[in-house]
C-alpha cells in the first residue's frame, strides 16, 4: 500500500520506518490511525486588539485499551512522550511548525508564523464515513488524505485566502473539520467537510459578538452527543472569560477544564499567529476525570 500513496508521504514514511527501526507496515498503519481516531477541541478566538489565538487539546487513543489500574487509556499514555513540536524549514528559513507525535507525516496542528494557524478534528460522520478509506485500500482512489492536505496547505499555501479555498474544495476521502485563522481580526473560521463540500461555513464575526468559534467533534449547527459534550462547557468557559480577558494563559485554562480536559487528552497547543509562536503541554487529567 505505501507505494499508492503521493509524494512525499510514501518516501517520508519509508524512511522514518528505515530510521526508526519500526517495520513499515506499522509505521504505516500509525500513519493511517491518526486520521481515523482523533476527538478533539479547538478553537480560535480574537482578543480586543484584534489578535488571534488559536488553540486546541489533542484526544486521542479512544476505545484503544483502558487501564483499569492506572485509570487511563493505553495508547495515549504511550503517544504522550512522542509528542514533539517541529520546525519546519527550506533554505533553513521557517516555513511552518507544528505539534505532532513522532513518525507521523502528516498535520493535526500547525502554524505558518504570520500568515495562518490551521487544526483538525475527526468528524465522525454518516456522511462519506470512512468508505473512501476503504475504497483506497482496496484499490479506487478518489479524494485526498485529510492530513496529508492540511500538511501540504501548511507547506505551500501563501495566505489565509488560498488556505481556506484548498481545505473548501479539495476532494477528501473521508469527512473532518478543518479550524483555521488568519492573520487579521475577523479571519477565522470552522470548516465542516463532507467529501466533497465545505457544509455550512462558520466565521468569527466580532461586531455580531461571536469573538471565537470553537469545534470539538459535532456539525456546529447540531446538538453534540450527550454522551460527549465538550462544546457546551468549553463555551460556557470562553464565555465567563469574556473577550476582554482573553489571552493564552486564559485559553489555557479554558482547555484545562474538565471534561475538554480529559483522559484521552495528549497535548494542549497554544499559537499566536502575530508573534509566530507554537507551544505545547503533555497533558494528565487526574482523576476523577472524564474518560473522554
Ligand atoms: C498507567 O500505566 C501504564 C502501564 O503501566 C503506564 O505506561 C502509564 O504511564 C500509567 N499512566 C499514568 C497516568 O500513571
Ligand atoms: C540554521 O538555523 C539555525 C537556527 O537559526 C542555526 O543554528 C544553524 O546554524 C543554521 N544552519 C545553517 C546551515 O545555516
Ligand atoms: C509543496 O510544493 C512543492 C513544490 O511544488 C512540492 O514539491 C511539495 O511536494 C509540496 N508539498 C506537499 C506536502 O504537497
Ligand atoms: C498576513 O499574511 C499576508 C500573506 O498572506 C502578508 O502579506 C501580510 O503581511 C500578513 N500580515 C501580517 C500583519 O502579518
Ligand atoms: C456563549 O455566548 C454565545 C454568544 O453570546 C451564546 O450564543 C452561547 O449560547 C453561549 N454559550 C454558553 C454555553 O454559555
Ligand atoms: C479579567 O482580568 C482581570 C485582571 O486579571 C481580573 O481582575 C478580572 O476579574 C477579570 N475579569 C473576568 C470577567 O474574568
Amino acid at each position: 500500500m505505501i507505494d499508492t500513496l503521493p509524494y512525499p508521504f510514501n518516501e517520508e514514511i519509508k524512511g522514518i520506518a528505515a530510521t526508526s527501526g519500526v517495520p513499515l507496515g506499522e509505521t504505516l498503519l500509525l500513519n493511517i490511525f491518526y486520521e481515523v481516531f482523533t476527538v478533539c477541541t479547538s478553537l480560535v478566538a480574537e482578543d480586543p486588539h484584534g489578535n488571534l489565538i488559536h488553540a486546541r487539546n489533542m484526544d486521542f487513543g479512544l476505545f484503544m485499551g483502558w487501564d483499569m489500574k492506572n485509570q487511563s487509556w493505553v495508547i495515549t499514555e504511550k503517544l504522550k512522550p512522542l509528542v514533539v513540536n517541529v520546525d519546519f524549514r527550506r533554505r533553513n528559513n521557517t516555513v511552518f511548525k507544528s505539534t505532532n507525535f513522532a513518525g507521523y507525516v502528516g498535520m493535526l496542528t500547525g502554524i505558518q508564523p504570520h500568515v495562518f494557524t490551521l487544526t483538525m478534528n475527526e468528524r465522525f460522520s454518516l456522511d462519506g464515513g470512512y468508505i473512501g478509506i476503504l475504497e483506497w485500500i482496496l484499490g479506487k482512489r478518489d479524494g485526498m488524505w485529510m492530513s496529508f492536505l492540511t500538511r501540504s496547505v501548511l507547506e505551500n499555501a501563501t495566505s489565509y485566502a488560498e488556505a481556506k479555498k484548498l481545505l473548501s474544495d479539495t476532494k477528501l476521502l473521508a469527512p473532518a473539520y478543518f479550524i483555521l485563522g488568519g492573520n487579521q481580526s475577523g479571519e477565522a473560521c470552522i470548516i465542516t467537510r463532507s467529501r466533497t463540500h465545505n457544509l455550512n461555513p462558520l466565521e468569527l464575526d466580532v461586531k455580531q459578538g461571536r469573538w471565537y468559534v470553537l469545534e470539538t467533534n459535532y456539525d456546529h449547527w447540531k446538538e453534540p452527543l450527550f454522551l460527549d459534550n465538550r462544546r457546551t462547557p468549553a463555551m460556557k468557559c470562553m464565555n465567563r472569560t469574556t473577550q476582554a480577558n482573553i489571552s493564552i494563559k486564559t485559553v489555557y485554562d479554558v482547555l484545562s477544564t474538565k471534561p475538554v480536559l480529559n483522559k484521552l487528552t495528549a497535548y494542549t497547543t497554544l499559537m499566536e499567529v502575530s508573534k509566530g509562536t507554537l507551544e505545547s503541554y503533555i497533558r494528565d487529567c487526574p482523576s476523577p476525570c472524564m474518560p473522554w
